[in-house]
């Protein structure tokens, strides 16, 4: 049976990818298929938490159960969901694939093929999400014992630097948890499994052995049921 470890605990849980308009009918993507931030969503549901999922784009990620879904498109949006729903938050999950740029120009209609051949496409930087989230708990604008978990995507392995990467980014975003997924060679984008670390911020390293997207849902949530303020 699985724990009811997270009973009345508010999560909110951002998955898939950002979708960054060129015009009405074009954008910029990635593969994100939004299984693992459902997964936790699912998971967390179950074992008894209020949860609210921030959805991008997917690609049959199953329905979860007992879980308020909210879909946004792009990273602004996002942005403007979690930093308005962290408020009302214990934990807040950043799964989502947050695309770094966004096209400066958005046409208002669709972008024809020129005579002049293609014309440049200019970016913006997006802003870091996470990274912000971090900074308004700083800030006191959302609860100081919110519990903030990221993700990283590393190709390599452990010898190729991974862990490195993921402890320096865990210390750049400022989060209590991060989970560093291995990727590359098909491996966590798009498929069913998923293999990595969870770090923390008091330098505990739990290694996520190779497994479904729901078995990786629960180490995680085993993480976060230790470190959330139970009340
Ligand atoms: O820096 P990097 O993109 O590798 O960090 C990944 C983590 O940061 C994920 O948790 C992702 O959801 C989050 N992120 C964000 N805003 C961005 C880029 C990434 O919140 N613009």
């Amino acid at each position: 049976a699985l724990p009811y470890d997270l009973a009345g605990q508010r999560i909110l849980v951002s998955a898939g990818g950002t979708r960054e308009p060129l015009d009405p009918v074009r954008y910029l993507g990635n593969h994100s298929s939004g299984k693992q931030g459902y997964a936790l969503a699912r998971a967390a549901a179950q074992r008894g938490a209020q949860v609210t999922l921030v959805a991008g784009a997917t690609s049959d990620p199953g329905e979860p159960a007992a879980v308020d879904i909210v879909h946004i498109e792009s990273a602004r949006e996002l942005e403007h969901e979690m930093s308005r729903r962290a408020r009302e938050a214990d934990v807040v999950i950043m799964a989502a694939a947050v695309a770094d740029f966004r096209p400066v120009d958005v046409a208002g209609s669709k972008i024809k093929k020129g005579d002049d051949g293609p014309a440049p496409i200019r970016l913006d930087t997006n802003p870091d999400i996470l990274a912000g989230l971090v900074r308004a708990r700083g800030a006191g604008d959302i609860a100081r014992d919110t519990v903030i978990v990221g993700f990283a995507a590393e190709t390599g392995d452990a010898d190729g630097g991974v862990l490195d990467h993921g402890r320096a980014k865990l210390r750049r975003k400022g989060c209590d948890l991060l989970v560093v997924n291995a990727v590359g060679d098909g491996k966590a984008f798009g498929t069913e499994d998923n293999a990595g670390w969870i770090l923390t911020v008091d330098g505990n390293e739990t290694a996520l052995p190779f497994g479904s997207k729901t078995l990786m849902a629960s180490r995680i949530l085993d993480e976060v049921a230790v470190i959330v303020p139970h009340s």
